[in-house]
């Protein structure tokens, strides 16, 4: 044997780490405005997840350590691609580099997703809202495209709360071509309705979505009886605050928070940024 092999062999075989993020390829990007963008990315065939939940994304780091965030996955579980909404932070140790790649980049993929915001999280119900505030739409746009919402619920509510109108151009375009989806397309129709709002820009709807269901505008504009933890179920996710806020005014009309271990009327999750 000469000197060399047997410094070779000496060597321990480099350790692979079962859940190390996958690298994978950008296969399209657009963007709304300066503070919102969604990308698309390849789907490792191995890659499970149930609808409404969130997995680790980020870039690999010049030093060789990967940066990961948080992302909720936009696109439904059958999808062959994977889907994701962002907002754009100017000093973001993660976004201020994510809004910049291109189709051909790589980005990394988590291999855990998790999350509350899932249909088995909620007792059965008739009606389905799903409140939402600036990227909190994203596990939303997710759920709306999966049968299965329209499947256990009579009538599907999503809310979206923006600053301003060209921030609700995700959900307002996704909403909208939904009608023409061949696999939900005509599940959506007469069941699922957007109400979207603005907050600081003039639009045919403006408020917070706590004003808009404390002040029952909600119920009066889509002709709905108020909250009723026999028939509504919901789902919320936006801003801390924003979830929190909704969350007491849940709980004030009679539900009760589940999970994944006690499934019960409303579930909560964070929008995630950074
Ligand atoms: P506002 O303009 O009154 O702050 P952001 O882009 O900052 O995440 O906000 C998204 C939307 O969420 C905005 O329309 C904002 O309204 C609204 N919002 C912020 N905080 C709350 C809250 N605590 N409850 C309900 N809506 C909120």
């Amino acid at each position: 044997m000469s000197a060399d092999a047997s410094a070779a062999a000496a060597v321990p075989a480099p350790k692979v780490n079962p859940n190390a993020p996958t690298e994978e390829t950008v296969l399209s990007v657009e963007h709304y405005t300066d503070r919102l963008f969604r990308f698309r990315i390849t789907r490792p065939q191995s890659f499970r997840f149930r609808t409404g939940e969130f997995v680790m994304i980020g870039l690999p780091k010049e030093d060789g350590k990967p940066l990961l965030r948080a992302y909720s996955i936009a696109s439904p579980a059958w999808d062959e691609e994977l889907e994701f909404y962002s907002i754009k932070v100017p000093d973001g140790p993660l976004t201020s580099r994510l809004q910049s790649i291109q189709p051909g980049d790589k980005v990394l993929l988590g291999k855990k997703p998790t999350g509350t915001l899932v249909l088995d999280a909620l007792t059965p119900g008739k009606r389905l809202y799903m409140f939402s505030t600036g990227t909190g739409f994203a596990p939303f746009a997710s759920l709306i495209r999966d049968p299965e919402t329209y499947e256990r619920y009579n009538e599907v509510i999503v809310t979206h709360t923006c600053r301003d109108v060209a921030e609700l151009t995700y959900s307002r375009n996704l909403v909208n071509d939904l009608v023409n989806d061949p696999l939900v397309g005509e599940m959506v129709e007469g069941k699922l309705r957007l109400y979207a709002s603005t907050t600081r820009e003039p639009y045919a709807c403006m408020g917070r979505i706590t004003t808009l269901i404390e002040t029952g505008k909600l119920f009066a504009d889509l002709g709905v009886p108020p909250l009723n933890p026999e028939t509504d179920r919901a789902m919320i996710c936006g801003s801390m605050e924003m979830i929190q806020d909704v969350k007491a005014l849940m709980i004030a009309a009679g539900l009760t928070e589940g999970s994944n271990a006690a499934p019960a009327e409303f579930v909560i999750e964070k929008a995630f940024a950074g």
